[in-house]
């Protein structure tokens, strides 16, 4: 089997799909050479990311990879959401085929954008 159980049910039932109208942040990614687009919103208070939502036009790898990672950083610190990387995202949905380990770091990328976005929204934070 090429993909684990955890990457089927996170791409057949994706988390956290959906927008955030008053987000806090928000950020786009895309891959040029696959053309996938990843979009990550975050509501975050007191530092703390108490939503996340994700729209992803994409392969089933990056709507697996999104859904983790919303579902990693959901309730954690913005400080813990900047450590994330796609290596973890990847880890937590049991790997994921070399020549689609790309889709997991356009999620890191994704959660990054969103909180430059923050942060360049409130620079002191929120
Ligand atoms: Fe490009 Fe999956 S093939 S994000």
């Amino acid at each position: 089997m090429l993909y684990s159980e955890k990457v089927m049910d996170h791409f057949m039932n994706p988390r956290n799909v959906g927008e955030i109208e008053d987000a806090d942040g928000v950020g786009e990614v895309g891959n040029a050479k696959c053309g996938d687009i990843m979009r990550m919103y975050l509501k975050i208070d007191n530092n703390i990311i108490t939503d996340v939502k994700f729209k992803t036009f994409g392969c089933g790898s990056a709507i697996a990879s999104s859904s983790m990672a919303t579902e990693l950083i959901k309730g954690k610190s913005v400080d813990e959401a900047l450590e994330l990387t796609n290596k973890a995202v990847t880890e937590a949905l049991d790997g994921l085929p070399a020549h689609k380990l790309h889709c997991s770091v356009l999620a890191e990328e994704a959660i990054k954008a969103a909180l430059d976005d923050f942060y360049k929204k409130y620079p002191n934070g929120k």
